[in-house]
C-alpha cells in the first residue's frame, strides 16, 4: 500500500500528476492487474510507462536500505516471496533501461563509488 498511500499524500500536497504517478508506479517494475487484485490495492494503473516512471522504479530496485545493489538483489527478493511475474518484470526493465543507457546498469555500482551512507554491494 505504500506506493498508493505515498501517491495520495503527494497529491494532497499539490505535487504534479506526473510525480504522483511516478510514486504510485514505483514498486518493483510495476504491478499488473493480477497483482493489484491479489494485493487488494485500490483499482488503478500501477505499471511504469513513461521513461521517468521506469527510471525511478528501477532506481528503487537497485537500492536496498542504504545500499546500492545489483538488480539481481531485487529479482531474488521477489522470487523468494513467490512473486515470479514481478521478478521477470524487473529483469525485463533492467534490460530495457540498460539498452537505453548503453551499458549494463549494474556497472553503476563500480562508477558511483562509495558514499558515506551508500555502499555498493555485490550479491
Ligand atoms: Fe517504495
Amino acid at each position: 500500500m505504500h506506493a498508493y498511500v505515498g501517491a495520495q499524500i503527494a497529491a494532497e500536497h499539490g505535487l504534479s500528476q506526473e510525480i504522483v504517478d511516478i510514486i504510485r508506479k514505483h514498486t518493483g517494475a510495476g504491478l499488473d492487474q493480477e497483482d493489484v487484485r491479489e494485493l487488494g490495492l485500490p483499482p488503478g494503473d500501477y505499471m511504469p510507462r513513461t521513461l521517468e516512471e521506469k527510471i525511478v522504479a528501477h532506481a528503487d530496485n537497485m537500492v536496498s536500505d542504504n545500499r546500492v545493489v545489483v538488480h539481481q538483489f531485487s529479482v531474488d527478493k521477489l522470487r523468494a516471496k513467490g512473486a515470479d511475474r514481478g521478478a521477470v518484470r524487473i529483469e525485463m526493465l533492467h534490460q530495457e533501461l540498460s539498452q537505453l543507457y548503453g551499458r549494463d546498469l549494474d556497472t553503476i555500482l563500480g562508477l558511483i563509488g562509495e558514499y558515506p551512507k551508500l555502499k555498493g554491494v555485490r550479491v
